[in-house]
C-alpha cells in the first residue's frame, strides 16, 4: 500500500509542558491503533524536539519533523539550527519552504534548493511546501507559480534524490483561514504537481503529495479520498489531541478504502 502521511505543524504554539502532555496522551492511543503504512509526524518548535524525542522510538507510531533548518552544514550562523543537529536527536524530516517562511523570512526557491540538498545529505526526508497566493490565483498564475517553485527548489537534483522527498501543496489563501480549497482545485493541482514531477524526473517517480490548508476532521474524509492526495499537513487542527487523532483515523480509513 502506498505510504500515507499526516503531519501536525505546530508552528509557534505550545510550551514544552504542553508538548509533552500532548505526546503522553497521543502515544497510547496510536499504539492501540494499527497505523500500518501511515506515517504520523509532529513538527513542534525546535525547543521541544529533544524532549519529545525521548518519548519516541524510531520504529514507533509517531516520528518528529522540524519546521526548518539551515542550508549550510555548520558555521557562524547565530540563531540557526543545522540539519545534523536535528538528525542526531531522532528527527526524521524537515519542512522546507512553508509559505510563512517564504513570506516572513523571505526564503526563495534557490535557498530552498540548498536546504533540500542539505536535508537529504543528512538522511532525513524533506517535506517541500509549495502553493500559490490569492493574487496568483486571481491572475490565473497558480500553475505557473507552483511549477516554478518545484523546478527551482529541486534544481540540479537527480530522480533518485527527488524520489526521497514528499511535496505539500498548500495554497497560501487556505492556510489558517478556514477557507479550504475545493475538491476540484485540490484534484487539479495535485494532478498538475504529479505531472510536473513525472515530466522532469521520469515515470518511476512517485513522490507523495500532501494537501495543507484548513484541513480538519470535518473536511478531511473528502480531501483524503481525492486522487493523488497522500495525506495532510495540518496546522490548527493538529493542536488538540482529539482532532489530531480523528484525522489519523480518517486517513487510515481512506487509505484502507483505496487499497481495496
Ligand atoms: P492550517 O495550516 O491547517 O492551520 O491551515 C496548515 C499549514 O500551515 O501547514
Amino acid at each position: 500500500m502506498e505510504k500515507k502521511y499526516l503531519i501536525g505543524n505546530w508552528k509557534m504554539y505550545k510550551t514544552t509542558k504542553e508538548a509533552i502532555a500532548f505526546m503522553q496522551q497521543l502515544l497510547p492511543t496510536l499504539e492501540a491503533i494499527d497505523t500500518g503504512s501511515l506515517g504520523v509526524f509532529l513538527a513542534p518548535s525546535f525547543v521541544h524536539l529533544s524532549d519529545m524525542a525521548k518519548l519516541i522510538d524510531r520504529k514507533g507510531p509517531i516520528q518528529l519533523v522540524a519546521q526548518n533548518c539551515h542550508h549550510e552544514a555548520e558555521g557562524a550562523f547565530t540563531g540557526e539550527v543545522s540539519a545534523a543537529m536535528l538528525s542526531t536527536i531522532k528527527v526524521s524530516g524537515v519542512l522546507i519552504g512553508h509559505s510563512e517562511r517564504r513570506m516572513y523570512q523571505k526564503e526563495d526557491n534557490s535557498l530552498l534548493a540548498k536546504k533540500v540538498k542539505r536535508v537529504l545529505k543528512t538522511g532525513m526526508q524533506p517535506f517541500l511546501c509549495c502553493g500559490e497566493s490569492l493574487e496568483d490565483r486571481k491572475n490565473g498564475k497558480h500553475k505557473t507559480i507552483v511549477k516554478q517553485q518545484l523546478q527551482e527548489s529541486l534544481c540540479g537534483m537527480t530522480p533518485d534524490e527527488v524520489a526521497k522527498l514528499a511535496v505539500a501543496y498548500e495554497p497560501v489563501w487556505a492556510i489558517g483561514t478556514g477557507e479550504v480549497a475545493s475538491l476540484d482545485i485540490i484534484t487539479e493541482m495535485h494532478y498538475f504537481i504529479r505531472q510536473t514531477l513525472l515530466e522532469a524526473y521520469g515515470g518511476s517517480i512517485k513522490v507523495p503529495i500532501l494537501y495543507g490548508g484548513s484541513c480538519n476532521p470535518q473536511n478531511a474524509a473528502a480531501i483524503f479520498s481525492a486522487p493523488n492526495v497522500a495525506g495532510g499537513l495540518i496546522g490548527g487542527a493538529s493542536l488538540q489531541v482529539d482532532s489530531f487523532i480523528q484525522l489519523v483515523k480518517i486517513l487510515l480509513e481512506k487509505a484502507n478504502d483505496k487499497a481495496h
